[in-house]
């Protein structure tokens, strides 16, 4: 079996990212071999993974686990679903060195992270991401969170698995539009900190959205590297972190202005969120010419449609900008932008006001 090993080392505690195809249905294997012996599993799994893999994996430990399959959606990403597992794993008497396995995309992971990270302070948790995202962005890093009335992840922990197994076999079930939303993120990885990989990235674009071998599992593996190097360095997001946020402020306020409607799925708006945030920076003369043509040109060959002025009209700019600064009434707000410098360098801390963001939105509205 061919599988790629990422360690990564955080103060919290060490573990590997476990890459492959067709990996999952040794699980119990894969565990035995990284030490981990637990006497009682649940598998927290989410129930649009084709069940083929789900028995397999079943099998393979021959032996009774608990089981809970849930829907994925923003709606159960709550407490209630971690009250759910919880009451299983006291039910069962599940203690510190037992295990819970997620088997899902970022929604499972990051609700049955948090459910392990409370359960008696901390049992053992491993993650099986099973779409693109989950295996480039959320099961690296330890942030684990729920929803509330209040707000998205309002609710979590940091909280680092014991182990994460991206099995690429998952993604042949995962529908085109998910596949993009993982794609936003390992774009992202590549504008942040490596020039050589977006070339990589812009030379093989279709390959890649069609899941072809070798290049889908280099896209996951280097994109796993760049999260993974900036996770070490600061893992509780007091600054470097923040640079895994290029892009997402333009892009939360396009979700956010639409109403998450399924018009504009979350890759999308990251996607247009990096345009914007790619365009700004050449407006305000830190990008130069040939590099934001060569993002422009990228997310042309993503998807020809993905432009502003097909989601939204001139008249929105005012409602797009007011949930960047988060408050309606404040006109003089500022607000905190990741900007880049050149493909592979981005810049922290910027502080704009809004007007100078509707200018820009005024000025580029048909060209972003
Ligand atoms: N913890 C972090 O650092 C971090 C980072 C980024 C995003 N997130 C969180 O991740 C969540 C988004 O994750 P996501 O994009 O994976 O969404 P998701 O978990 O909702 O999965 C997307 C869809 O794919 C389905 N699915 C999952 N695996 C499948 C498979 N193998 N075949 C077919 N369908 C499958 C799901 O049921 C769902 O309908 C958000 O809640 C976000 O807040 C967390």
């Amino acid at each position: 079996m061919n599988i790629k090993k990422i360690l990564v080392n955080t103060l919290d505690g060490k573990y590997p990212i476990l890459i492959g195809k067709n990996i999952t249905p040794k699980l119990k294997n894969i565990l035995d071999r990284n030490n981990i012996f637990s006497t009682k599993i649940l598998l927290v799994i989410d129930n649009k993974v084709p069940s083929a893999i789900i028995k397999k994996i079943k099998k393979s430990f021959k032996k009774k686990i608990f089981l809970i399959y849930l829907t994925s959606n923003e709606r159960n990403k709550s407490q209630k679903n971690v009250d759910k597992i919880i009451n299983i794993l006291l039910k069962n008497k599940f203690n510190r060195n037992d295990c819970l396995i997620s088997i899902g995309g970022g929604i499972i992971g990051d609700l049955s992270a948090y459910a392990a990270s409370i359960f008696k302070r901390g049992l053992i948790y491993v993650s099986v991401p099973t779409t693109l995202l989950a295996q480039v962005d959320s099961s690296i890093g330890g942030k684990t969170g729920i929803n509330s009335k209040y707000g998205k992840n309002l609710i979590g922990s940091f909280y680092q698995p014991k182990l994460v197994v991206s099995d690429i076999s998952f993604l042949k079930s995962l529908p085109r539009r998910e596949i993009l939303c993982g794609y936003a993120e390992i774009f992202k990885h590549s504008i942040i900190s490596d020039k050589l990989f977006f070339y990589f990235l812009d030379k093989n674009v279709k390959k890649i959205l069609h899941l072809k071998s070798p290049f889908i599992e280099k896209s996951i593996y280097k994109s796993c590297i760049i999260k993974k190097n900036v996770v070490e360095k600061d893992f509780k997001e007091k600054n470097l972190r923040k640079i895994l946020n290029f892009g997402h402020t333009f892009g939360h306020a396009y979700e956010s202005a639409l109403g998450y409607s399924s018009k504009l799925n979350h890759g999308e708006a990251v996607i247009l969120g990096i345009s914007s945030a790619a365009k700004f920076s050449q407006h305000i003369k830190m990008l130069n010419k040939n590099d934001y043509n060569l993002i422009s040109d990228h997310i042309k060959k993503i998807n020809s449609q993905l432009k502003l002025k097909n989601f939204f009209k001139n008249g929105n700019i005012k409602k797009i900008t007011s949930f960047m600064s988060n408050d309606k009434k404040n006109s003089d707000e500022k607000i905190n932008l990741i900007l880049i410098k050149k493909v592979g360098k981005v810049n922290i801390h910027h502080k704009f006001n809004l007007k100078k963001i509707e200018s820009f939105f005024l000025n580029y509205f048909n060209v972003i």
